[in-house]
């Protein structure tokens, strides 16, 4: 803003003054952009104390008699120009702020909307649900059952001796209290589920089995199976081939082969394990499958008569299948994981591609 001091020019005339005051007021109005450099000029000329129109005004009482209607008009003049344009400055000023005060509040709707960032399935969790949602649909009844169990049911009643060497091949958590311990298999299941219905009992038990094992690129001490029992009337060897392949056509698609190899567990007879075609060479033989072309996933068989026995079933009346399945190893076949420790580090690189 220009200097404009009243004592500075005392020695202008008033004429000269007003003259001088008016060119200074255009500039500072010019210059003034916003609400409050507007007010500032506004206190500046109408101010009651030091403001310039009525110190011109004062100035205006003492000044000669032969000037004072001249300068009384120009003041007057003066007066009525500086307020009637501040006015209408401020005003317009006031309305374009307001303006753009309300396009700054606006809300862009045409913008995309920021999405939350959603969890994932577990690539465990999406084969179980598969198995899951294949046996529902063959009305199997889906039971997890207990991870914390009792030698009966994990063992003894799946027809484990106590000196069974196949106790071995299994080696368990044993839990401090009544000498319960961690199941090694969902095979467990079988059992319970024997006891609690009568048969026929068609039943998935998907869950978590513990092992005292080496973590490896294949192997983790705790890792995931499903097991199926279906015990009814005339059930043969074929009833456990045809639903094996229906479920490995399902989670792998219909160009899948499996093949049954013999094998042993006390509660199965006849048992078997099965291999499917290796999911990266499509059986040619590669590095996964150490050049076989066939990999295993699970372990199966008639359901030993000694075993419904054990459940208060009659051998003579009903047969059974079962099998148990590596949920973990189907996971890794089907995402195309090698390392099992892959799926439990909870990576979130890894997580948020499922
Ligand atoms: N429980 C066996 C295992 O963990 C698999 C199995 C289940 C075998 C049912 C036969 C029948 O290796």
């Amino acid at each position: 803003m220009p200097a404009f001091s009243f004592m500075a020019t005392m020695n202008l005339s008033l004429l000269d003054e007003i003259a001088r005051g008016s060119a200074d007021f255009d500039a500072d109005l010019g210059a003034a952009n916003d609400s409050r450099s507007l007010d500032e000029i506004r206190v500046r000329w109408f101010g009651r104390k030091g403001g310039l129109i009525p110190a011109l005004f004062a100035r205006l009482k003492e000044a000669p008699k032969e000037q004072k209607k001249e300068a009384g008009d120009a003041l007057n003049k003066l007066r009525d120009r500086i307020d009637a344009e501040l006015k209408a400055k401020i005003e317009s000023v006031a309305a374009s702020e307001a303006k753009s005060k309300a396009t700054r509040d606006t809300i862009d709707v045409t913008l995309p909307a920021r999405l939350p960032h959603l969890g994932h399935l577990h690539p465990v969790t999406i084969v179980r649900q598969e198995i899951e949602q294949i046996f529902r649909e063959m009305s199997y009844t889906i039971d997890p059952g207990p991870e914390v169990e009792t030698d009966w049911y994990n063992f003894e009643a799946l027809n484990f001796t106590p000196d069974h060497p196949a106790r071995d091949t299994q080696d368990t958590f044993f839990v401090d209290v009544d000498r319960l311990l961690l199941r090694t298999h969902t095979s467990n299941v079988q059992i319970r589920s024997m006891e609690k219905w009568k048969p026929p009992v068609k039943v998935l038990s998907c869950g978590r089995v513990y092992r005292r094992d080496e973590i490896t690129m294949r192997r983790s001490p705790m890792f995931h199976q499903a097991e199926a029992l279906l015990v009814d009337k005339g059930i043969h060897i074929g009833h456990l081939r045809a639903t094996l392949e229906h479920m490995i056509h399902r989670l792998f698609g219909p160009d899948a082969q499996m093949r049954m190899r013999p094998s042993f567990f006390p509660f199965t007879e006849p048992s078997a394990e099965v291999d499917m075609s290796c999911v990266f060479c499509k059986g040619k033989g590669c590095g996964t499958c150490s050049q076989t072309g066939w990999m295993e996933i699970l372990g199966c068989g008639m359901v030993h008569p000694q075993v419904l026995r054990n459940c208060g079933i009659d051998p003579e009346q009903w047969s059974g299948f079962a099998f148990g399945l590596g949920i973990d190893r189907v996971a890794m076949l089907k995402f195309d994981i090698p390392n099992i420790r892959t799926l439990f580090e909870n990576d979130l690189r890894v997580l948020d591609q499922f």
